[in-house]
């Protein structure tokens, strides 16, 4: 099986495997990165029967407090992108902490052998079936939004369909990028991915990270450095069209909203599930 960086925990850190399941459609805790102080991955077992596309969410979360009144506890459930490929025995999730969050002031402090809620009903529209066939895929994210294409850049899929795979990455400050950037330098490295997907299909990986408040070697809303053509300056890459170029969005509503004109402005229309068509979006969190 493959590990990222974040796997590499010392013996005492990994999970006792056989804890009781105490909770609705409990999973254990198995690793636990913090990245900055607002932003930790995890990973967790994986339910046996739960199958979903790469880039798809499902609800997690953890029991609420006892009901002042009635002593009954609900759980608490927030939407997650799935960062892990859909081969992959367990599954990985990238998270925001959000300080009076419901959920993540909370989630924050899971420590492996701890257990999660995992509502096992994958939905999503960035995935493969919803873009018709091209020769490019762009993967544009923001913030948490690049958990949906941590997904992505593991499956196998992706190489077999498309000739270049462009991953930008636009976040405030540099210590942001990091678990993306960590995500691709272990994918080019590792023996297993190397192994599974291709040392030539890694090559047709482009990473174009930005950021917009701190200063770094690449600076800018992508929004803005696709418009001027900087990005495909950079690149060495046409300019996106619809006949080559298929795309998936996931940030805060704002960005997509800015994005979805900037891509219909090269001629992209968005797709579904059930009509596919030249790009997707989705939210990376609610409001
Ligand atoms: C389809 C979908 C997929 C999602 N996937 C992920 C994911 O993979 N990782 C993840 O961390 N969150 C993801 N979210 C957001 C997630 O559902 C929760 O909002 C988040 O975990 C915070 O929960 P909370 O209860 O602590 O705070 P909430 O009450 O849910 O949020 C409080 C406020 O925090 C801010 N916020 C919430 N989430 C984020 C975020 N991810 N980045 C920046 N600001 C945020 C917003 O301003 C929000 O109004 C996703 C949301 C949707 C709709
Ligand atoms: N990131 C932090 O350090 C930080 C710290 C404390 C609190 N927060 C709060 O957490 C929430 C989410 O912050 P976030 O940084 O995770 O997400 P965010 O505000 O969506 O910003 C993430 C990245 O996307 C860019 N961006 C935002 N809107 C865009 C648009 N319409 N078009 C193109 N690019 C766009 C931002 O650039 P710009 O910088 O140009 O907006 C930033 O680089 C916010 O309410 C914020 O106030 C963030």
């Amino acid at each position: 099986m493959y590990m990222n960086e974040m796997t590499a925990v010392t013996d005492t850190e990994i999970a006792p495997t056989k804890a009781k399941p105490t909770l609705p459609d409990a999973q254990t805790v198995t690793a636990v990165k913090h990245w900055t102080d607002r932003l930790f991955s995890f990973r967790v077992s994986r339910p046996a029967s739960l199958r979903f596309r790469s880039g798809e969410f499902v609800m997690i979360g953890l029991m609420g407090d006892p009901d002042p009144n009635t002593g009954k506890q609900k759980p608490l459930l927030r939407a997650y992108s799935i960062a892990s490929p859909a081969w992959d025995e367990e599954l990985e999730f990238y998270s925001i902490k959000v300080q009076d969050g419901p959920l993540t002031s909370r989630l924050q402090h899971i420590q492996p052998g701890d257990e999660i809620i995992l509502r096992p009903k994958p939905v999503g529209t960035l995935v493969h079936d919803a873009l018709l066939p091209g020769k490019n895929i762009w993967f544009f994210a923001t913030g948490t939004g690049f958990a949906p294409f941590a997904s992505l850049l593991r499956e196998p899929e992706t190489y077999e369909k498309y000739e270049k795979v462009i991953i930008t990455h636009t976040c405030r400050e540099v210590g942001e990028l990091e678990y993306g950037r960590k995500l691709i330098e272990d994918l080019k490295q590792d023996e297993l991915m190397i192994e599974l997907l291709g040392e030539e299909n890694l090559a047709k990986i482009h990473y174009y990270p930005t950021t917009t408040r701190e200063e770094s070697p690449r600076m800018g809303r992508i929004t803005e450095l696709l418009q001027d053509g900087t990005v495909f300056k950079d690149l060495g890459i046409d300019p996106i069209n619809p006949a080559d170029d298929r795309a998936m969005v996931c940030g805060s509503l704002a960005f997509n909203k800015d994005m979805q004109t900037t891509l219909e402005g090269f001629g992209l229309r968005e797709g579904a599930n059930s009509d596919p068509k030249e790009y997707v979006v989705e939210k990376a969190f609610v409001g």
